[in-house]
């Protein structure tokens, strides 16, 4: 799967610690029930921040919102392909400043939980193994394989003793409580039978062997050895139980959502059901986590909580208890305090909703980026001259490259042809073909909907004499799951056929050249290089392997910057020299739907209610302020694939738009514009409004003066409060003995 660099924040649950001394050395132990820090018992709640997602000046932000948010630890994973890009040549620089992370991390006074794995998946490239690891011969990942192995235990030793030569244990006064071995084993381990059973048993006995001194944890490992402890990741975690009476039961990645592919809209996972599955986790986990959810969203001081809950997907239920009748609906979990008043219920998720709306870079004038543009030059690999290496084969792709490009060329010469027409068929494993025949792009495709393999076929002019036939080969991003996932082949598999009437010509054992990458990656266009020509007059659209290159002014501010690359093709991002992204604007998102999406009923990846569709699959890219200077110095430069049109590019800022609030009858709701004023109120009904955020409705009863006294309570203001109350807003119509609630969609500005 691909990646770009951007921000990415999942949320993640960790039963350990509260209070913190974290300039002081801290004692980690645990026991069935919990994390012990100090010998105390403790619940944690903890979020994943991947350092080399974000660039070091937006970590202490990330970081204290974090914290803001009332997160107890972050989480992250170790990134080996990034830090080893070559074998030995290691890269602690910038984003990948790993150390400066977690002391980061410790100067806010909040713990860290270090997944080294050195597997992370991750939705990253090659799932973090370096892909020159393929080039050692015997190699197989994630077994019982000692050339793996060796690899392995180097590398994670290597952070080890990074970490701890930086006092960063909780021993040794530092931030991190947990680290883990290995990542989600468990889930793929059933093909490699008993040299999978061995590795297990390796890498946790290679991991103890390093003292960290803080309890190790292995995720989705239902085999995990004593004392390496089991956690949980998934969107429900209730039914889950550790392998050992002695671990406590930690859920290590609460799926908030799930991730985007280039063909499919953005999905997202509802409020209310990722509210069940966390309140059914602390249901059936004990004491400890009942009280700690009882105290954490109410308030209230309880000695004891019952949870109530109903598993129906679609009938809501009435329960009697102790006397009282508790109103349940559908796929939901009502908290009652001290066993007698529901103070929770997971259905009636009542915080704000923010909406984040993009506006215009003010510090550009009206007039329109000016671009400049320069041919990427393709004579000598559409002819093989100078190739990389040559073969009388078809080579796979990431052993030949070992992920130093996206791009391979295969290049080669056919004698004895008559001049004519003939059929050219290519199989490849993808993910992108361009084909030229005789210096000419004659057609291109992707592979789509996560399919690693298709099947190229043209008819094409052929001359008399001889052809040559130049195959560039394109990957987005390598697979990063499943068993045996590197041996995933990539690049033209073969045959490459040439085929008239009934004669087919296999070229698959041709003498083929190959050449490694792109000109102009190779002459660092990318990078503002002086040498090269760039034209300025008649700046072509949809002319295929183009480079484009503009001058933009620093937007004012220090929201966020987006880039809107609509209109563009496939192809790579610069800004002043920092790639910025593989973009792909030219696939629309649908293969998946946005139909009306309901909470109730089993989260699955395949059930999410999505936005976005039919629209670009993405367009939008973070440009992180830490890359921009002030003034108009700032460069954009993009390498075009398919070919695009520039002329719609523009920069944005991110900020709040729109923000919600739902709160039940007698309870008061809560609006802040974060950064600005309530500038309009959009919708306001108290009574039964219907819908959500964005997509409020009225409903059948409601108190008819509520949208004037909401106005008038909350325009101009940064924040304002209103008790959803008959006093106030007046009474409600005709309504009966409907459960009312009020409903508030505000914009800010
Ligand atoms: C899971 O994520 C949700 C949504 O961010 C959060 O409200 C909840 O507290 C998390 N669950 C746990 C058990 O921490
Ligand atoms: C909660 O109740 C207990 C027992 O009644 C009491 O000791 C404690 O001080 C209370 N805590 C708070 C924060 O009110
Ligand atoms: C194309 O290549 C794939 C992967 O190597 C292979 O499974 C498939 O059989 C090939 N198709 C043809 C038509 O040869
Ligand atoms: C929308 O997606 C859902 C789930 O994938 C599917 O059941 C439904 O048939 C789709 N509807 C349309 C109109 O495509
Ligand atoms: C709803 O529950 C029924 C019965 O248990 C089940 O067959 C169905 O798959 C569930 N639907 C969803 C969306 O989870
Ligand atoms: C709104 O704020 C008030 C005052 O801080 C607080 O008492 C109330 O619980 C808040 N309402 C909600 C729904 O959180
Ligand atoms: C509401 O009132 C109707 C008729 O007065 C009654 O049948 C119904 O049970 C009531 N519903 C609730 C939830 O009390």
């Amino acid at each position: 799967m691909a990646f770009s660099k951007s921000v990415f924040l999942t949320l993640a649950i960790f039963l350990a610690c509260f209070s913190l001394r974290s300039s002081n050395a801290a004692d980690v132990s645990h026991d069935g029930r919990a994390i012990k820090i100090d010998g105390q018992r403790r619940i944690l709640i903890s979020g994943s921040i991947h350092y080399p997602r974000s660039t070091p000046q937006m970590w202490p932000e990330l970081i204290a919102k974090a914290k803001e948010g009332g997160l107890d630890a972050i989480e992250t994973y170790v990134f080996w392909n990034a830090h080893e890009p070559q074998r030995r040549q290691y890269n602690f620089e910038g984003s990948l400043n790993i150390i400066r992370f977690l002391k980061e991390i410790k100067s806010a006074g909040l713990y860290a939980v270090l997944r080294i794995g050195p597997y992370v998946c991750a939705e990253w490239n090659h799932g973090g193994l370096p892909a020159w690891l393929q080039k050692t011969p015997g190699m197989q990942f994630r077994t019982d394989n000692q050339p793996f192995k060796n690899e392995m235990q180097i590398f994670v030793t290597k952070i080890v003793n990074m970490v701890k030569a930086e006092g960063l244990l909780a021993p040794q006064g530092g931030p991190v409580i947990l680290t883990q071995i290995e990542n989600e084993y468990g889930n793929i381990e059933g093909p490699y039978g008993d040299a999978g059973k061995r590795y297990v048993q390796w890498s946790a006995k290679m991991a103890e062997a390093l003292n960290v001194g803080v309890p190790w944890i292995m995720c989705q490992q239902d085999d995990a050895p004593q004392p390496m402890i089991n956690t949980c990741n998934g969107f429900y975690c209730h039914d889950f139980e550790p392998n050992n009476k002695n671990s406590p039961k930690m859920w290590t990645e609460n799926w908030t959502g799930w991730f985007k592919n280039w063909d499919a809209p953005d999905p997202h996972r509802p409020a209310e059901d990722v509210a069940y599955a966390v309140a059914r986790f602390f249901q059936t986990g004990g004491t400890l986590q009942n009280y700690y959810m009882v105290t954490k969203f109410s308030g209230n001081n309880v000695t004891s909580a019952c949870f109530l809950s109903n598993e129906g997907n679609s009938t809501d239920a009435t329960f009697d208890y102790e006397g009282k009748s508790y109103f349940l609906p559908a796929w939901s979990v009502s908290i009652l305090a001290d066993c007698k008043e529901e103070i929770y219920n997971t259905a009636k998720v009542d915080t704000q909703t923010t909406v984040k709306v993009k506006k215009p870079n003010l510090a550009e004038d009206e007039s329109k980026l000016t671009w400049s543009w320069a041919p990427e030059i393709l004579t000598n690999q559409v002819k093989g001259k100078n190739p990389s290496l040559k073969a009388n084969k078809l080579l796979e792709q990431v052993k030949t490259t070992a992920d130093a490009s996206d791009y391979l060329w295969y290049i080669t010469s056919v004698d004895n042809l008559q001049e004519g027409k003939m059929t050219l068929r290519v199989n490849t494993t993808g993910h992108g073909l361009y084909v030229f025949v005789n210096g000419a792009l004659i057609g291109s495709q992707y592979a789509l909907n996560d399919h690693f393999s298709f099947i190229f076929e043209s008819t094409i002019d052929v001359k008399g004499g001889t052809n040559v036939i130049a195959l560039l080969s394109a990957t987005v991003g390598l697979k990063n799951y499943g068993s045996f996932y590197e041996t995933t082949p990539v690049g033209i598999s073969g045959p490459v056929q040439l085929i008239a009437g009934n004669t087919a010509i296999d070229l698959s054992n041709n003498q083929w050249s190959y050449k490694i990458g792109i000109d102009g990656l190779g002459k660092q266009l990318h990078l503002k290089n002086q040498h090269i020509k760039w034209h300025s007059r008649t700046v072509p659209t949809k002319r295929p392997f183009t480079w484009y290159k503009t001058n933009f002014e620093a937007p004012l501010g220090s929201d966020p910057v987006v880039v809107d690359l609509q209109g563009m093709g496939k192809g790579m991002a610069w800004v002043n020299g920092e790639n910025i992204g593989r973009y792909w604007p030219k696939i629309t998102a649908t293969s998946k739907n946005c139909t009306a999406c309901d909470y109730r009923g089993e989260f699955t990846a395949d059930r999410s209610c999505n936005t976005g569709c039919n629209e670009p699959g993405q367009r939008w890219y973070h440009v992180p302020r830490e890359y921009l200077k002030p003034g108009k110095t700032n460069t954009l430069i993009l390498f075009e694939e398919f070919g695009g049109n520039p002329s719609s590019i523009n920069f944005q800022t991110v900020v709040v738009g729109t923000i919600c609030a739902t709160v039940n009858e007698k309870e008061t709701l809560n609006l802040t514009c974060e950064g600005g004023k309530i500038s309009g109120i959009n919708f306001a009904g108290f009574g039964n409004p219907q819908g959500t955020c964005q997509a409020f409705t009225k409903g059948t009863c409601e108190a008819p003066g509520t949208l004037e006294k909401v106005k008038q309570e909350c325009i101009g203001k940064l924040s304002c409060s209103i008790l959803a109350d008959e006093g106030l807003l007046g009474a409600c119509t005709p309504c009966g003995n409907v459960t009312k609630k009020l409903a508030v969609q505000a914009t800010c500005s």
